[in-house]
């Protein structure tokens, strides 16, 4: 999978490319490109925003820089899908996820301050996303957030520690919650691991953690 950002500001993603599962997808192949609006725009002094017409507090990530950007990596309109992260869009579940996850090649645009002109929803991106119906500062933690949850779902991405395959939303446990866990010691201030896990017998194991799923999933 090709997955490229744009954003204002690309050093916030040293961190999250630093991760194991994101070091692990691109050592399969896959690829996480940063684009930084300012080394494209077209206007002068790295120029990305402007006030809003009508008035009104804020600045607007303005259209003909964004274009500017897609352009320059594209040389044009993207053939495929590009994802405008608002907290205006459609909301992050894990079937959206899955069904990113499919794609080839995905798109994120990220903006600050008031948002993007109107515009680049219309003309220029092809599904509008939100993390959550809330306001965060700007489009990198939900970038993050989003490619996160995307990454883990490539093949290679996961560690030998992590499944992937059985949790929580998954079609396993039919888009529920996953059961608990537990791990040594058994016992800690009279806190008991309950037996069934210690029985070592792993069809009641199983039942049990398929029970728990049902119980958590329905409260
Ligand atoms: C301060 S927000 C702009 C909010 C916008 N004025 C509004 O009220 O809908 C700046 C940017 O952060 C990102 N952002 C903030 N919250 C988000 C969320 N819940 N999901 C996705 N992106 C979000 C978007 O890229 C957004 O354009």
């Amino acid at each position: 999978m090709k997955l490229d950002i744009f954003t204002l500001f690309p050093e916030a993603f040293d961190w999250f490319r630093s991760q194991r599962s994101v070091r692990n997808a691109i050592a399969e192949g896959n690829e996480l490109r940063l684009f930084d609006y300012r080394e494209t725009t077209p206007l002068g002094a790295g120029q990305v925003d402007d006030a809003p017409y009508g008035g009104g507090a804020g600045m607007v990530l303005r259209v003909d820089v964004v274009a500017a950007a897609l352009d320059a990596v594209y040389g044009g309109a993207p053939g495929h899908r590009v994802v405008a992260l608002t907290p205006q869009g459609r909301q992050l579940t894990q079937d959206v996820v899955e069904e990113l996850a499919q794609e080839e090649r995905l798109t994120l645009l990220s903006a600050r301050f008031e948002g993007f002109d109107e515009r680049v929803g219309i003309h220029l991106a092809s599904d509008a996303i939100s993390i959550g119906p809330y306001v965060l500062s700007g489009g990198e933690l939900p970038a993050m957030v989003l490619l996160d949850a995307v990454v883990r779902r490539l093949p290679g991405a996961l560690g030998s520690e992590e499944s992937g395959l059985v949790e929580s939303f998954s079609a396993e446990l039919d888009g529920g919650l996953e059961y608990p866990h537990y791990t040594r010691p058994s016992e800690f201030r009279g806190w008991r691991v309950p037996d069934v896990l210690l029985s070592g017998d792993h069809r009641r194991v199983d039942e049990w953690r398929m029970e728990q799923s049902r119980l958590r999933s329905a409260s």
